[in-house]
């Protein structure tokens, strides 16, 4: 058979073709129209074919394919109508339906939002900032001092980076969310009362305690006459409202790089309402979050007159607020995403 015959000869075949089920439709799939069917081997004779009757024959060739495509379509219609028909006679149309299960939210986000919530009710505004940073955002402008070991290799995450020397153009995962606030101070103009929730990255080993990425939510107010005083006021607000009426705070001397003074805020263990249990180590106090003054030379470093303003900052870490709620004894649990530990927080 020449090639002109092979092709009419297909044509008459591919309009009689017939299947009763998938696989008769697959076997004659396989037969015509894979690599090695009888179709696609039409064009490796086509290669011998002289150059004037390649325009001819290309084009009966495909319009073989489409006629054979065409007719595939319409068997595997046929098929399809008749199977689905087969599984609705099969149906029980007096069952209750599934229900649709709704999804849950992640208690990380759940307590974010409450924390967002909390501060978005005195005027705490959201800013947002990269994850991936520079040395200048994370440290350089927060009066992080060279030889500081938060900056050390076994702290942080570097990207971008010359082996031993430390420069503002070094490229790495944030530590904190600090970093938002020199954003925020070098691209607005006091007063400025901002809150930047985000996730965070440390060179840690992962175990029960500790993860190399965790979520943390930072506070910034920076105004004329803003004082300790007033810190203190708002985070007993934002505890009682965290964690009910009756919580007490205490705040320890610290210290922070970019704070002065600086402090820890405890609140009153709410499991045992300060008495001392196994949670807050008989202590009666759990600690939650790092605050203080924001250092003059923070805001001289972000373009802001220290002699005119003054501002407090804190942050706190999500993963903590939200053991002390839920109490998950892991911290892995937050990241393994098992739904057996996600559905419990479905009421929430
Ligand atoms: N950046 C600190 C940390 O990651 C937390 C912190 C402490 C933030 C004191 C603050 C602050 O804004 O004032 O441990």
């Amino acid at each position: 058979m020449n090639i002109a015959e092979q092709i009419a000869d297909l044509q008459k075949q591919v309009e009689a073709l017939k299947a009763e089920s998938a696989e008769d439709l697959e076997a004659l799939r396989i037969k015509y129209m894979s690599k090695k069917g009888a179709i696609p081997q039409l064009f490796d004779a086509f290669k011998e074919i002289p150059k004037e009757q390649k325009a001819q024959f290309g084009a009966s060739i495909n319009q073989l394919r489409q006629a054979a495509e065409a007719r595939f379509n319409e068997l595997k219609e046929q098929l399809g109508g008749a199977a689905s028909h087969a599984i609705v006679d099969k149906q029980d149309l007096t069952r209750t339906p599934d229900p649709i299960e709704l999804g849950t939210r992640h208690p990380l986000s759940l307590v974010r939002e409450e924390i967002v919530d909390i501060f978005s009710r005195i005027g705490f505004t959201v800013a947002d900032g990269p994850e991936v940073e520079d040395d200048q955002h994370v440290f350089s402008m927060l009066n992080f001092a060279p030889e500081h070991p938060a900056r050390d290799m076994q702290d942080t995450f570097f990207i971008e980076k010359e082996p031993g020397v430390q420069k503002p153009t070094d490229i790495l995962l944030r530590t904190h969310t600090s970093s938002v606030q020199t954003r925020v101070m070098t691209s607005q103009k006091p007063p400025i009362r901002v809150l930047c929730p985000g996730r965070v990255y440390r060179n840690e080993a992962i175990s029960a305690r500790a993860h190399c990425f965790f979520h943390q939510v930072e506070g910034l107010y920076i105004d004329k006459n803003v004082s300790y005083a007033d810190l203190r006021e708002v985070l007993l607000y934002f505890a009682k409202e965290m964690f009910g009426p009756d919580t007490k705070i205490r705040l320890r001397p610290s210290y922070f790089p970019f704070t002065e003074p600086s402090a820890e805020m405890d609140i009153s263990c709410h499991i045992c309402g300060g008495k001392g249990c196994a949670f807050c180590k008989g202590t009666g106090w759990v600690e939650i979050l790092g605050c203080g003054m924001v250092d003059p030379n923070v805001l001289e470093a972000c373009g802001i007159d220290s002699k005119v303003y003054t501002g407090y900052a804190f942050g706190m870490g999500v993963e903590r607020i939200a053991n002390l709620k839920y109490r998950v004894k892991d911290l892995r649990l937050f990241s393994e995403n098992d739904v057996r530990f996600l559905r419990q927080f479905e009421s929430c």
